[in-house]
């Protein structure tokens, strides 16, 4: 597997190798991030293309509301390293903040889809983080030019903003979502779980106890106070838990994108996300 540290290094590799598949990452990997890197493997398989999977690995700061969270974001290179050329992917790009950003990191000024600013949710929560992350893709795009990418459900309004920014900007990138991948009891992966205490480890549980409770009801404001409830036996007061049109995140109508059961909720001080078909179950 070959590491490239800046994009001349990039640029090099990508000349011998296409077509490319991209899954973007903040590092600090794990089952689930590995999950897409092995979706990305596959997809190449499908197309009988040789397994050109280009995982990148780059702590965006233009994404992160708090500077201390950018700080404190878990780094290991080298583990996710290891753990990439495991998995199949053919590169890691690992780009500084100079190779992303060359003249700084100047304020995203473009427009931002509909999603990532009107539902009211992550865009609400946390001013700003859509532009970083619509920034970023948008780069990592131009720069590993793949022709797939593949995206974690996990993040489900972030998968939709790239959806809309692909389909927005023109970019032939065919954006894959992968379902979320859990512990065994039910938890959804996540870089952050790591700071959770025993004790939170296991009120974290409501959340998924919630979106599974949620998917039984018949009706999505049926499904919202049954989801409050499963999180206020542990003592849990969301950020938000609704149901929404899946694609773009509105309001319960005829979008023919599916619902979804959607849920923030900070524990202690994790912040953690996680979502659901509604009906349905995860
Ligand atoms: P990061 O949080 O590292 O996540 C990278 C990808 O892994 C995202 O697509 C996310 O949805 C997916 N992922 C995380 N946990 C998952 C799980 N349990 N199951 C399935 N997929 C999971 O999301 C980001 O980084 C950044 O915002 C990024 C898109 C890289 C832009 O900086």
């Amino acid at each position: 597997m070959f590491i490239a540290r800046g994009n001349n290094e990039l640029a090099g590799w990508s000349l011998t190798h296409w077509p490319r598949v991209c899954v973007p990452t903040m590092g600090a990997l794990h089952e689930g991030h590995l999950e897409l890197v092995r979706r990305g493997v596959a997809y190449c398989a499908e197309r009988r293309w040789p397994p050109s999977v280009v995982v990148t690995v780059f702590v965006n700061p233009t994404q992160f509301n708090d500077a201390g969270d950018f700080q404190r974001y878990p780094k290991m290179l080298e583990e996710d390293c290891a753990l990439c050329d495991a998995a199949g992917a053919a590169c890691v790009f690992a780009p500084t903040v100079a190779d992303m950003y060359p003249g700084g990191a100047i304020a995203f000024a473009g427009e931002l889809p509909a999603v990532a600013t009107e539902p009211g949710l992550e865009d609400a929560l946390r001013p700003g983080h859509f532009a970083g992350v619509y920034q970023v893709v948008e780069r990592l795009f131009r720069l590993v030019q793949p022709a797939a990418a593949v995206f974690g459900e996990k993040d489900w309004q972030q998968l939709q903003v790239v959806r809309a920014l692909v389909a927005g900007s023109g970019l032939p990138v065919d954006v894959v979502g992968v379902p979320t991948v859990r512990e065994a009891d039910g938890l959804a992966m996540s870089s952050r779980n790591r700071f959770l205490s025993v004790e939170e480890r296991r009120r974290s549980l409501a959340l998924v106890r919630a979106l599974r409770a949620a998917g039984q009801q018949a009706t999505p404001t049926g499904a919202e106070a049954a989801m409050r409830h499963e999180l206020e036996r542990e003592g849990i007061v969301p950020d938000y838990a609704v149901v929404r049109e899946g694609r773009t995140l509105r309001a319960v109508g005829d979008d023919a994108g599916g619902v979804r059961a959607v849920i923030a909720a900070k524990v202690g001080s994790v912040r953690l996300l996680d979502n659901g078909p509604w009906p349905g179950t995860v």
